[in-house]
């Protein structure tokens, strides 16, 4: 279908993975149904993978195994990125943006780490770099904070953005399963990223995250300064005596702005199970953003797979249709600048981990012996920090001798807490370390 006689604009995918076999399926299933909304036809020209793709070969579309000859192809008007990782994707794109194309890339690590350089060259270049798919898959957030919520200072936003973690989570608290067992099946699934360790402990996240702060806040992208903590430290204890606090744990990326200056942090986090982010279960994410106008607003969906993060690929690729080719063939910038914002704030000081507030929880396996809950109790009122909640569990086995002990503590900050815990581990009867778990209220009006 062709409404118009305006030539279709042409795309070029390399990388054929999961994310970019996905993008060219959508194109090819909903072709009409993008067509209608266009008014103009979506066309993949070019196709380019370094590795062999037997199916796409056959797709009667010229297919390269050189992904440098999408960008350098004169037909291709938008250059979809799926290969991911730095090397070569940034000189990808580097060159896709000299040589006057448009950008569409899934690579949440090239954007965290070069974004502000890419970016630049875009601006200068007249040319548009999307990445929606870089955030959680298929929920548009990115469009959501620098469009449907411009009117708004944000003040903070909380999300569970990577769906790996998010589905081992799930399983160790719905059903006891074995971190690895799950971990496995979230590969299977197309879930996890080429390096697991980069969804257990929480890198992916800490991209993503540095992401949505920059466009939350106007700032430059600024990953060496989100702090990044995984799950590979949480016990299926600590998820059972959790749920005896009435809390659920989730992996969140929390980034916050106060006079004090921006928090940017991913970290195992505490949240009532009253808030419906505690509801958030397997692979899905959701993100919770404070705007001071409109107050709390949640986006959920799925936050990885091929047909969810094809949706924000192609949705890209429609927007950059839309807005930058007004007559056949010409370019024009949309004017929508890349992190929200004309101007970035470039002063706005990023508050290091240990400047932060919260609560906490610790799990403190001690000796079973007369007068310990007394000295533990001690030492944290030493440190001015107040106890909101105690269990003392029977111990498992007296043969050990052990017992934990489970404290929820009032919002203190976060280097006071260092040294009670300091404190804590140099007692004689904590003869191991302590498991701290941030805890947070997440002041919004929502809630299940
Ligand atoms: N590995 C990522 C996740 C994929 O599990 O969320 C989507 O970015």
């Amino acid at each position: 279908m062709n409404s118009d006689k305006q030539r279709p604009i042409r795309i070029g995918i390399c990388g054929l993975g999961t994310v970019g076999g996905g993008t060219y399926r959508l194109l090819s299933e909903n072709r009409e149904e993008i067509a209608r909304r266009l008014g103009r036809e979506l066309e993949v020209c070019h196709l380019a993978s370094r590795t062999p793709k037997v199916q796409f070969r056959d797709a009667g579309i010229p297919f390269s195994s050189d992904i440098f000859a999408v960008v350098d192809d004169p037909q291709v008007d938008i250059v979809v990125e799926t290969i991911g990782g730095f090397d070569p994707a940034r000189e990808l794109l580097r060159r896709a943006v000299a040589n006057g194309k448009h950008v569409v890339t899934a690579n949440k690590a090239l954007i965290a780490l070069h974004g502000n350089e890419l970016f630049e060259l875009a601006k200068q270049n007249g040319v548009t770099i999307a990445y929606e798919s870089a955030v959680a898959g298929g929920i548009p957030i990115i469009k959501a904070l620098r469009e449907g919520l411009a009117a708004n200072a944000i003040q903070w936003l909380a999300g569970i953005i990577n769906g790996t973690g998010n589905f081992i989570l799930t399983a160790m608290d719905q059903k006891q399963r074995a971190f690895a067992d799950v971990l496995k099946e979230a590969q299977a699934l197309g879930y996890a990223e080429a390096d697991p360790t980069f969804d257990v402990e929480g890198i992916d996240a800490a991209h993503k995250l540095t992401i949505l702060a920059s466009i939350a806040f106007g700032i430059p992208l600024q990953f060496d300064s989100t702090y990044t903590e995984g799950i590979s430290a949480i016990t299926i204890d600590d998820v059972k005596y959790a749920r005896e606090l009435g809390y659920v744990i989730k992996h969140l990326g929390i980034a916050r702005r106060s006079e004090r200056g921006v928090e940017m942090r991913v970290h195992p986090t505490l949240i009532s199970e009253k808030r419906l982010l505690a509801h958030v279960n397997g692979v899905m994410n959701a993100v919770l953003v404070k705007g001071n106008s409109v107050g709390a607003t949640l986006y959920y969906g799925a936050g990885a797979g091929a047909e969810a993060t094809a949706s924000s690929v192609v949705a890209d690729i429609m927007d950059i249709a839309r807005n930058s080719f007004h007559e056949a063939g010409e370019k024009t910038n949309t004017g929508l600048p890349s992190l929200a914002f004309n101007q970035l704030n470039v002063d706005l000081p990023i508050l290091p981990i240990d400047e932060i507030d919260t609560a906490y929880y610790l799990r403190i396996e001690a000796e079973d012996k007369v007068g310990v809950m007394a000295k533990i109790t001690g030492v944290l009122q030493n440190f001015e920090i107040n106890i909101e909640a105690v269990i003392q569990k029977e111990p498992e086995s007296h043969a050990t001798g052990k017992v934990p002990v489970v404290i929820l503590t009032d919002t203190v900050r976060e280097k006071q807490m260092n040294q009670a815990i300091q404190a804590l581990e140099a007692l004689q009867e904590v003869p191991g370390r302590i498991a701290r778990i941030r805890v947070e209220e997440l002041d919004s009006e929502e809630s299940q």
